[in-house]
């Protein structure tokens, strides 16, 4: 069906923009006619965010979130398209359980991909995947360390091997890179842990460790490798410092950016995630790696629990947060504060993780790109309230924050 959006701000001016078959045809300040007409009243249109990085939890763990609550947090939070990641029941481990996961995504209202688990125990699994040449999967995921289940890899001939794969298919490899025996050695210290242990279990050192390794592997390599949910400043450094000589890139949450520490007082478990949040030092560090270019792209780690898991123990409750539906409210506001370009909000949102896992068509306006956009009002004010959320999880540690800028609407 066509659909002509009116008068909206478009890459800096106020133009029409037809949309005919899920394809941008035309951008200006012509009427063409269509079956149906949107007027956006001047309101600011970007490509819809793209979030390589979610949990999804559809088939074994829907309690927690399935396609469909999944979706509607998405576009509530302006994303068009969602990576599922490979950790849920049962874990996207080979052409069996990647297929089950592409029947479930039917019900998806947003575009799906999905990243596949690359283990200790799946090798020739994952290549039997590639060699289908599947155009619906983003990346290999590789856990350094175990995070909330205990799958994790840390045999480097063996994460070679794969990075070897991902150079041959053309394929990035994302990864954990918190390091299992670093973790051990400091989780050994801890008889009766609490949550503001969490950061110290989980020692930034780990981080840096697994950092280090897989962008060392991906200099010998020359593959793609992502190192997802970048938290702490020396991470950046050694990142930095490697990508003249990898093709290595960089993830950040929004939780990362925006919260530390300190806010564990009163989010409690809400604020228990894998890296743990870590320092203010650690935000201003990453908001660095936002400036001069560093951060490549913002991935939430949407990674939604139920209610009551959360609310146990310290020890039993799991790490990770919903994430889709603050993401870009949170990033706005950084616009409206003038901390923060649109244009380059756009890089990280949308056009750069495009660029690097390869969706043609995806993260920018212009005649011929996919339809995927989101409209924004730059001055609406919002708050955080988590028991309005779409996503299954309902709590936030960002529970109660306010600023300005959200979405209004979402084309897919
Ligand atoms: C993630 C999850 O719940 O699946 N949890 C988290 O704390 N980030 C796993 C992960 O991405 O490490
Ligand atoms: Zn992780
Ligand atoms: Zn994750």
């Amino acid at each position: 069906m066509d659909l002509l959006i009116k008068n909206a701000l478009i890459n800096n001016r106020n133009q029409n923009l037809l949309i005919h078959k899920g394809l941008i045809e035309y951008i200006g300040t012509e009427t063409p006619a269509a079956r149906e007409v949107f007027d956006a009243g001047g309101l600011l249109l970007i490509p819809a965010v793209i979030d390589p990085h979610t949990h999804i939890r559809d088939l074994g763990q829907a309690e927690k979130e399935d396609w469909l609550s999944a979706s509607k947090a998405a576009r509530k939070g302006g994303v068009a398209v969602v990576f599922d990641m490979p950790n849920t029941k049962p874990p996207t481990i080979d052409l069996q359980t990647l297929e089950l996961k592409r029947q479930a995504a039917k019900k998806a209202t947003v575009h799906a991909r999905f990243n596949i688990a690359a283990t200790a125990h799946n090798y020739d699994k994952v290549q039997e995947i590639l060699k289908t040449k599947p155009a619906d999967v983003t990346a290999l995921k590789i856990f350094f360390a175990g995070s909330n289940d205990k799958e994790f890899l840390t045999d480097k001939d063996l994460i070679k091997k794969y990075f070897e794969l991902s150079l041959k298919y053309d394929i990035p490899v994302m990864i954990h890179t918190e390091w299992q025996p670093c973790v051990e050695k400091h989780q050994k210290l801890f008889e009766h842990p609490t949550i503001f242990d969490h950061n110290k279990i989980r020692h930034p050192e780990c981080a840096l460790k697994g950092t280090e390794i897989a962008a060392q592997i991906a200099a010998e390599t020359g593959n793609k490798v992502v190192i997802a949910h970048t938290s702490v400043a020396g991470e950046l450094e050694i990142i930095k410092s490697y990508k003249k000589k990898a093709r290595l890139y960089c993830e950040v949450t929004p939780h990362h950016l925006f919260l530390n520490k300190e806010i564990l007082e009163k989010a409690g478990n809400f604020g228990k995630v894998n890296p743990p949040l870590r320092s203010k030092k650690d935000n201003e560090a990453l908001w660095q790696g936002i400036m001069d270019g560093t951060v490549d792209y913002i991935g939430t780690d949407h990674a939604p629990h139920t209610l009551e898991e959360k609310l146990g123990p310290y020890p039993s409750a799991p790490s990770g947060f919903p994430g889709l539906e603050t993401n870009l409210r949170l990033l706005l506001n950084e616009v409206y504060k003038e901390n923060l370009d649109l244009e380059r909000l756009i890089e990280l949102t949308s056009s750069k993780a495009a660029e690097i896992f390869g969706l043609e068509g995806f993260g920018k306006i212009k005649e011929g790109a996919v339809a995927a956009l989101t409209l924004i009002d730059p001055e609406k004010k919002w708050k955080i309230k988590a028991e309005d959320f779409e996503t299954k999880a309902k709590y936030s540690p960002y529970e109660g924050m306010q600023g300005y800028g959200d979405v209004v609407k979402i084309f897919i």
